[in-house]
């Protein structure tokens, strides 16, 4: 029984990688658009790499929001590779987008983190370009219904998270919609957390604020409902990355849903990430669970988070190395109004994991 499951998945995936049936990020290849396809003309729609036809056909049709939906993929990269910078699974696998490895393509924890950040990232860029102009068919985010506080009142540009949302979704999420493609257990899963990405997101808008009166004095301020930073809700979605949790897809009432694989009892709660299948612990390298190892990898000595070389290197030890790093120093404030530097060379002690 077990044999043959094993069989089975090793089919489903070998169709996988043959027919593109695991679609989900895909469209992360899209961080590789070359800078030169002006990509102001519909045909230029084909030529992108990832895309599912539903997405070429978004593409077409709004045209003018594929410059950003291009620059969020490559957002969503970057802030991937930054949040794991200091675990053992460090995202750098991300950038073989569309060709994914199994860290990627099975409903693994990471790839649970991995389309949360997408869907967050989308909606966030998109947003952020309607506030900043860059779009013709958005404009800045309504004035929020309730008073602005003591001494405040509502200006500036608000980030138009409705719309961001709304176009992100849209675009991120049309692989999950493709019928009789893939397991219905990984599409629920990869929707799931691709909604938990955008509630992260929309828990990130807070008012933000600037002073304005004679000389600093701050005596009006001028507030609108922005969100945060991108590596701020990164940071949100490790921490759910981290308590995240394993379900099965399972009958309940007329449908198969996703439950609690320990605890029965209880629905997936909206703000919770969900995985179908146990990572390895990525100490070492085996293709065969998507496991690219540590060997070689940074530790630091002095911390005692995840990136210290004990738990970095999984107790095999770690080498030792010296490395040059230059800075500015004996800094001089010249009156007025300039700074002099030397630049200094310095050797510091560095760690790779055995
Ligand atoms: C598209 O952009 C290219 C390069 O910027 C330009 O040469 C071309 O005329 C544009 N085409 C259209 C239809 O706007
Ligand atoms: C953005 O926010 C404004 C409110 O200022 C709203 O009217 C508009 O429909 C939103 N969407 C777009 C696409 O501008
Ligand atoms: C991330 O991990 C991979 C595989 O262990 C390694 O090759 C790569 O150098 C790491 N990247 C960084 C920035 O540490
Ligand atoms: C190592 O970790 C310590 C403690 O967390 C930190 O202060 C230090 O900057 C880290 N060093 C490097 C090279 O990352
Ligand atoms: C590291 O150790 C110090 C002192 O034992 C402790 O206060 C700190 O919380 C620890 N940090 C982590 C990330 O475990």
């Amino acid at each position: 029984m077990r044999a043959r499951s094993q069989v089975c998945e090793a089919l489903l995936f070998a169709l996988a990688l043959h027919t593109g049936v695991c679609y989900g990020i895909k469209w992360l290849a899209l961080s590789k658009t070359p800078a030169a396809l002006a990509l102001n003309q519909t045909q230029h729609c084909k030529q992108l790499e990832g895309l599912v036809s539903a997405q070429v056909q978004l593409c077409r049709s709004n045209l003018e929001l594929m410059r950003t939906i291009v620059h969020a993929a490559r957002e969503a990269m970057k802030a991937c590779r930054r949040a794991f910078a200091d675990m053992r699974w460090n995202c750098s696998s991300i950038e073989l987008a569309p060709n994914y490895l199994l860290d990627l393509e099975r409903g693994t924890r990471e790839s649970a983190f991995v389309y949360a950040l997408s869907a967050a990232t989308i909606s966030h860029t998109i947003a952020r370009a309607c506030t900043s102009g860059d779009l013709p068919g958005c404009s800045c985010g309504p004035v929020p219904g309730e008073p602005p506080g003591p001494g405040n009142r509502w200006g500036g540009c608000a980030d138009n998270l409705s719309y961001g949302l709304l176009m992100g979704a849209k675009f991120s999420d049309a692989p999950m919609k493709v019928k009789k493609t893939g397991s219905q257990a990984n599409k629920l899963m990869r929707l799931h957390n691709s909604e938990v990405g955008r509630q992260a997101l929309r828990a990130s808008l807070e008012t933000k604020c600037k002073c304005h009166g004679v000389s600093g004095s701050c005596s009006i301020r001028t507030c609108w409902k922005g969100l945060q930073e991108l590596r701020d809700v990164a940071a949100d979605l490790k921490t759910r990355y981290l308590s995240a949790t394993k379900v099965v897809h399972r009958p309940m009432g007329t449908r198969k849903h996703l439950v609690p694989k320990d605890l029965d009892i209880r629905p997936v709660k909206d703000s919770e990430l969900v995985y179908l299948q146990s990572s390895p612990d990525f100490c070492m390298k085996n293709e065969k669970v998507g496991s690219h190892g540590t060997q070689d990898r940074q530790c630091n000595k002095t911390s005692n988070g995840s990136d210290s070389c004990d738990l970095m290197c999984c107790g095999r030890g770690y080498n030792p190395y010296t490395d040059r790093v230059v800075e500015r120093c004996h800094c001089k404030y010249h009156w007025c109004c300039y700074v002099t530097c030397r630049r200094c060379e310095r050797t510091v002690e560095r760690y790779v994991c055995k």
